[in-house]
């Protein structure tokens, strides 16, 4: 995965910072400015000028939220599924390296957060025992650590991996790998408390079974909690297929489910991209690194190659472009408030005989002085905009 579209994003992430610092500048001087306009007149003995209600406080207060979002500056890739379907092998194919202990039956029985590290060696750390850092040499010895516990459903066990194995997790990337859902109903709750603020969510399916009604279920109250959920589909163990009569036949039933689910469940826009985000893959054939060598294999190869550009971009894009808009919509509305405030201002001057001079110049100056700001602001979110949307094509 290419390293600078990381760089991209803390570029772009930084841009947007400053300008939800500046917008909170803006209006802080727009309140200051009604409350400057509302005493003017009061002091001259004027009925004041109906200044429009700025809701400056709500604005502020969503600056306030989404600036704490930017400053968090990992990404939260999430994954879920049922048990047994590829979620921990998907993550190890992802890392490169067998990390995350996977097998039959039900393996994943807490919640794992994988985080880079700049140590030589991997090592893990229970919530239970916060000031006990475990060393990791082999997936058994995690396999232990997390079976040592009595872990009750809420545990976390946080991995850091070094970042040099991984070029993901050294680019501020958190991965969480779930215990399977459908199987507790204690867990399916724990399961939509800890993922619910994902940046994406990735559905791993079992290719040998159908997306049940459950799964659909549960992803439904995951997503009542959560705004816009952005997720992808893997249908996992795709290799199977090989030995399959009728691989397109299965191909198309997967993929008429998965639709199904993205148009009930998620916010998919349009038919295309719900399509680009479902992928056959081969988690356990991308983490052996043997060479493709049929067809099958080559298609599955390059699959995997492109669901983690698909990741990436999506991945910056959640993290960024809603913020973008957000900063576009009260750039408007800020905008929009300065001009009724400066209407509002000069109706009242022409219904006030003998205009005084100086409330127009100092009022004039303020209102000049505040469109120049928003005006500009606007013009640099438009352009981090139009860096961000540049470098990302030209980065994945
Ligand atoms: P839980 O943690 O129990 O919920 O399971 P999980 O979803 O994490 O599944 P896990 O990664 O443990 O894999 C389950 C079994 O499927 C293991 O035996 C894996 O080796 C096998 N497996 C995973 N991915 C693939 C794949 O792409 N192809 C094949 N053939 N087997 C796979
Ligand atoms: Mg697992």
């Amino acid at each position: 995965m290419a390293a600078g579209i990381y760089d991209q994003f803390n570029d772009t992430r930084t841009k947007l910072l400053q300008v939800y610092k500046e917008l909170k500048d803006v209006t802080n001087d727009l309140e200051i400015t009604i409350y400057d306009v509302n005493d003017t007149f009061r002091c001259a003995a004027i009925e004041a000028p109906e200044i429009p209600c700025c809701q400056t406080e709500l604005t502020q207060k969503k600056l306030d939220s989404v600036m704490k979002m930017l400053n968090r500056t990992q990404m939260k890739i999430s994954f879920f599924g049922r048990n047994s379907s590829g979620k921990s092998t998907l993550i190890n194919a992802l890392l490169g390296s067998n990390v995350l202990p996977s097998g039959m039956g039900h393996v994943t029985n807490c919640f794992v957060h994988l985080q880079g590290t700049d140590l030589p060696e991997g090592t893990c750390v229970t919530a239970k025992e916060p000031h006990i850092i475990r060393p990791i040499h082999s997936v058994m010895e995690l396999t232990s650590a997390l079976q040592d516990e009595h872990l009750a459903t809420n545990s976390v066990v946080t991995v850091s991996w070094p970042k040099k194995e991984c070029s993901l997790l050294a680019r501020d990337v958190v991965m969480i790998d779930s215990p399977g859902c459908e199987l507790d109903n204690e867990f399916d709750v724990e399961i939509k408390n800890q993922l619910k603020d994902s940046d994406v969510f990735i559905l791993v399916i079992n290719a040998e079974c159908s997306l049940t009604r459950g799964e659909s279920e549960f992803f439904r109250k995951v997503k009542n909690d959560i705004s816009a959920a952005n997720v992808f589909i893997v249908i996992n163990r795709w290799d199977l297929i090989d030995n399959d009569g009728a691989p397109e036949k299965v191909k198309n039933q997967h993929l008429e489910k998965c639709k199904e689910f993205m148009r009930n469940n998620t916010h998919a826009p349009c038919k295309d991209e719900v399509e680009r985000k479902i992928f056959f893959l081969s988690a356990q054939e991308k983490l052996r690194q043997t060479k493709p060598s049929t067809p099958a294999q080559k298609e599955r190869h390059k699959a995997f190659a492109t669901f983690e550009k698909a990741l990436a971009r999506s991945a910056f894009n959640s993290k960024c472009i809603p913020h973008i808009n957000t900063a576009m919509d009260i750039c408007g509305r800020l905008s929009e408030n300065i001009e009724k405030m400066s209407k509002s201002i000069s109706d009242t001057r022409k219904r006030i005989a003998g205009t005084k001079a100086e409330i127009k110049r100092k009022h004039d100056s303020l209102i000049q002085e505040l469109r120049s700001n928003i005006s500009s602001i606007e013009e640099e979110v438009q352009r981090t905009v139009f860096q961000f949307e540049n470098n990302v094509s030209e980065a994945l």
